[in-house]
Parts: C-alpha cells; structure tokens; sequence
C-alpha cells in the first residue's frame, strides 16, 4: 500500500463521471447464495472449515497455562491454551475417552488439563499424561489419546486457529495485510473493546454492509454519512479474496506535500481504511485503534457479528472517558447497521428476489464471492448459483 497510489485514486475516483473504462458490467449475484441451504452446507465445508480464523488475543492469555474456549466456528469448542514454555496452542476441547469437553469454565488457568468428567489429564501441549485406573484400559498407549491439536499461528498479538492441517502459513494467506496491520501498529494495541450478537440474517448480509459506503448516505446520514465522502474511495482487490477500502474523512486533503516524506501510515490519518480478510473478517482502522469484525455463520438465515476492539494500552482500571465515547460512538453507528440486516433476510426470501445487482463502488462484495467460488470448486456449483469470476485482472499487484 502506497499512500501516493492511494491518494491519487481517491482523487480520480472524486473527479469521474461515469463508470471507469473496462469495469465490466457485473452479472447479477444469484439470490440462492444468501438462502439455501445445500449452498451454505458447502460454504460451510469448503470455505469455513478450511480458513484460517480469528480466535482471540494474547491478552487473553495472560500466563502459561492460561486458556481460554473459543466457540464461534460452527460452534466448535476449542481449546486455546498457553503452554508451559509460552507457545499458544489450539486443541478441540474433547477428551479422547468419551468425548467430553475437558474444562467446562469459558477461560481461566490451571495445572494440567484434566477431564472434568472421569479426570483423563493432558499436559499443555497436548501429551495425554495420566489416567485413573490405567489398568483397566490393558493395551492403551497413552502416546495414541493425546488431544487432537489444531492450526494456531499467531500475527502481532491475534490468535487464528485453522481446522485444515495443510493451510498456507497466516502471514502468507494475509499477503499485503500482513504489513499494513503492521504499520497501524496492530503489536501495540490490546484489547479494549468486545461486542457481540446474533443476528437472524446470512453471513454475508451483515459482512457486506461492511465493504462499501455506497449506502453511507442513505443509512448514516448523520453518522459516517457525514464524517466521509463516499465518492473520494480508493478499492484494491486482493489477492485470495482480501480486499481493502480507504475513504477520505472530510477533513482530510489527501494531497502529497511537495517536501514528500509521506508515509503509508499517513493512509491512516488522512482516510479511513478497512480490511476484508476473507471470508468473514472486517476490519475498519482508525490511527491507535482497530475493530476486529467476524461474521460466524449459524445457519442459512442466521449469523453472529463478533467484534473484539484493539487500542492503546492505557493502564489500570476503566478506559478513559474519551476512549470509551469513541466505542459508544462505533456502538452507534453499528447499530445503523445492524438494525437493518434482519428485514433484508426477510425480503431476500420473499420470492421476489432472484439476485443482486453489484456496482462498481460494491466490488469488494463480488471479490468475495468470486473466492468462496474458487474456494468450493467452481465446478460443484450449479450454474444458476455461481458468480461468474471476472475481477481476477483487477487485484492490485505488489508494491
Ligand atoms: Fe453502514
């Protein structure tokens, strides 16, 4: 990310009067893809389980043998600890006796991981250590039961996890996100900020209310509508399905000074930028502060928008005044949205809806789909519930 490039789209974006030359007119996006079933069953098996997932902070781990559960994924327990020797580990939360959870409490620290139903223990890093009465199980190689271990990577104090045990590194699935949240200072931000609810809407619907400000305008029109000026936008696709979006705040000018010494942070001042970590993440930036938005699918027609905020640290006790006006602001315009998304369900299954038609300010929203495409196999989809892949010519190439 180049705040020159950035900054000279946003002006052309704010100068054009029609459509950019070559955009190609986006086919309509079926309708079954935010209603049917058989298509969420393969989102769910071919875009969510093998994805690489935010489960938490490292603040939430604050010693050796802390842990905490995550169960946001497809409402899988998952066990996430630190071990003995500081690594963070991810485990499914399931004794390999008779498959009961292990710890029962949400998060806490403790000496060994013990069964809380026959006392099977395991060590922090997954070794099956003892069982009671181990004579009466002849035969059992405690090697064979350890707890079955997940993906777990962690980038500048976030915690992902990943059910596939052949995914692609974190920081090479991030790409260019790696070193932008780099340079927003993501290492030094703890968490300051935690939101959650269900929502009866598809994923998608409460995540693509999140990657444009086509509708700031309408739905915000005191809030973002007027802190931002939807048209001055700078778009890149990413590769993998990322996507990114930086729009001028009204105050800022967005001009590259003639004594140059312009940063890619200057980007975070002088726009607000948001990241799209496909499938589910969104993420919108603010300098010394960031939302981390997950977007868990529950079924079909039902979600849970998750947020966990970073920001500086500020010490002991509540966050300060100003910080805490800040969140209730977010809180705020949050709502605007959210507000929205489960009439939207409704009128998507009213029979009248055959499709969505995408315009070129919407295209991060056609980018996702193009992936979840990609990621299912385009040829398991029938034709009338594919996307048709066409933005791949657009991804913005390297710095
Ligand atoms: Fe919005």
């Amino acid at each position: 990310m180049k705040a020159e490039t950035i900054f000279s789209q946003i002006r052309y974006e704010e100068s054009r009067d029609d459509a950019p030359p070559g955009f190609p007119s986006l086919p309509e996006v079926p309708g079954g893809r935010y209603t049917d079933p058989a298509f969420f069953a393969l989102e769910v098996e071919r875009v969510f389980r093998p994805a690489w997932h935010l489960a938490g902070h490292v603040a939430d781990l604050p010693e050796p043998r802390s842990y905490f559960i995550f169960d946001k994924l497809l409402g899988k327990p998952i066990l996430v600890v630190r071990d003995r020797e500081g690594e963070v580990r991810a485990f499914y939360n399931t004794c390999r006796h008779r498959g009961a959870p292990i710890v029962k409490d949400a998060a806490g620290r403790c000496n060994l991981l013990r069964c809380q139903y026959h006392s099977w223990a395991y060590d922090f890093d997954g070794r099956l250590l003892s069982v009671p009465d181990a004579h009466d199980f002849p035969g059992l190689d405690k090697a064979d039961r350890g707890l079955i271990q997940l993906r777990c990577e962690t980038f500048e104090g976030l915690i992902f996890v990943n059910e596939d045990p052949k995914a692609i590194p974190l920081v090479e699935w991030l790409g260019p996100l790696a070193e932008e949240w780099r340079t927003a200072d993501l290492r030094a931000l703890v968490p300051d900020y935690r939101w959650s609810r269900v929502i009866g809407c598809n994923w998608k619907c409460a995540l693509d209310a999140f990657q444009e400000v086509y509708h700031i305008k309408t739905l915000h029109p005191t809030t973002v509508g007027a802190a931002l000026d939807h048209h001055a936008t700078a778009i890149s696709l990413l590769p993998n399905g990322h996507s990114r979006m930086c729009v001028r705040y009204a105050h800022g000018d967005c001009e590259t000074r003639p004594d140059g010494g312009w940063s890619d942070r200057s980007v975070y001042e002088q726009t607000s930028v948001a990241h799209t970590m496909w499938p589910a993440l969104n993420v919108p930036w603010r300098i010394g502060s960031g939302k981390f938005m997950m977007f868990w699918p529950r079924g079909v027609d039902q979600c849970e928008v998750q947020i966990i905020g970073v920001g500086m640290p500020w010490g002991e006790g509540p966050l300060p005044a100003a910080r805490q006006a800040g969140n209730d602001q977010f809180d705020s315009i949050l709502m605007e949205d959210v507000e929205n998304l489960e009439a939207i369900q409704a009128s998507l299954e009213s029979g009248a809806f055959t499709g969505m038609i995408l315009g070129y300010q919407e295209r991060r929203l056609y980018w996702s789909h193009e992936q979840i495409d990609r990621a299912i196999g385009i040829d398991r989809l029938e034709k009338d519930l594919r996307v048709e892949q066409l933005l791949s010519p657009l991804v913005e190439s390297p710095a």
